[in-house]
């Protein structure tokens, strides 16, 4: 059984983006390995820094990813806050790492351009991410595409922290998601965040009717052909129904048969969305009510991730002579 691991950053709510690219996949993958995932609250502080508003995002990612189906009777699910060990091994690793190797990173250069300050945090931000990923030893990193000069500098401090100070840490492999499967928003560039363009399966009926109505379309008349694969609309649905469904092959139809309006299609996809997240919006529901429980639920997976990252901590001091 792999061991595998994987970091959502804390920045609001998850939104249908978040799932079909991340939150999904981590759901598959604990029912056969032995899955770490962790809420990356210390790197949230290189761009939230207003303490009521990271609280509340890391809150609303636990209560989303648990919503969603992570189940932490079958993974490690945990806040990077709870585990201070990585800082100190993110120090150990700073230690090693040439500042020639931060320099070549893009990720900071865009960031800063987007309006985030240039702090030292936010330079070493792949130091951190090297921190988390090795104190799990895991065999298999799964991430989307942009993250892929992080997972390269993980196993490069890695093997250079080898080198110096003898074997300490498992060089872990990079699994990384398809570019294609960047799923649209309502205004059809790629869903996310910082473009307000979000569906949130979790909001309440009405508003959730309304977001998906909003999606954009083509002014192809109701009584005519339409293209299905090209249109936002049924991209969501196909994502969330699955491709080889055959409720998508039968919107497909709908499509090119015209004589159907695009509201229909929305109508479709509303549908879709609160059949297959109906449990999913109880369980939020329920989460919501009951903070003791999601409190305790990650009290508990940091515990279990303390047992292993505090061996690896232990393991990386002694080489280093700090032990
Ligand atoms: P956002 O762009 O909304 O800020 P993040 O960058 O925090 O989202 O993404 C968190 C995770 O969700 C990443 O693993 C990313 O690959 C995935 N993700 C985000 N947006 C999409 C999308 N539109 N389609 C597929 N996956 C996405
Ligand atoms: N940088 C990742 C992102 O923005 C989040 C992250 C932090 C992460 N530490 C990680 C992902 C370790 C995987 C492994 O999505």
């Amino acid at each position: 059984m792999a061991r595998v691991l994987s970091g959502v950053q804390p920045s609001g709510r998850l939104h249908l983006g978040n799932y079909c690219g991340a939150i999904q996949q981590f759901v598959e993958l604990q029912r056969e390995h032995e899955l770490f995932v962790f809420i990356a609250s210390y790197h949230a502080l290189t761009s939230t820094q207003d303490a009521d508003t990271l609280r509340q995002h890391v809150r609303e990612a636990a209560m989303d990813a648990l919503a969603f189906g992570l189940d932490p009777e079958r993974c490690v699910f945990y806040r990077q806050q709870d585990v201070p060990q990585v800082t100190e091994l993110a120090w150990l690793l700073s230690c090693v790492c040439p500042k020639s190797l931060m320099d070549k990173q893009v990720a900071y250069k865009d960031k800063v351009d987007k309006g985030l300050s240039a702090s030292l945090g936010l330079y070493a931000y792949p130091v951190l991410q090297a921190a988390d990923i090795l104190a799990v030893d895991p065999d298999v990193v799964p991430v989307g595409k942009d993250q892929k000069q992080n997972i390269e500098i993980a196993r490069d401090l890695a093997e250079k922290f080898n080198r110096v100070f003898g074997q300490t840490f498992t060089v872990p492999e990079g699994r990384y998601r398809q570019d294609g499967a960047a799923l649209p928003g309502i205004d059809g560039e790629k869903m996310s965040k910082s473009y307000g363009n979000t569906i949130n399966v979790f909001e309440p009926e009405k508003a959730l009717r309304k977001r998906v109505m909003k999606i954009v379309t083509d002014s192809t008349p109701v009584e005519d052909p339409k293209t299905p694969e090209t249109d936002v609309t049924f991209q969501l649905f196909s994502a969330v129904a699955g491709a080889d469904d055959p409720a998508t092959s039968e919107l497909a139809e709908r499509y090119r048969a015209g004589g159907m309006g695009y509201g229909h299609a929305k109508q479709s996809l509303f549908e879709l969305l609160m059949d297959r997240f109906g449990a999913a919006r109880k369980r939020r529901e329920e989460l919501a009510e009951d903070p003791g429980h999601v409190e305790r639920v990650l009290a508990d997976g940091a515990e279990r991730a303390r047992a292993v990252i505090g061996g690896v901590t232990e393991r990386a001091r002694k080489a280093a002579g700090l032990a």
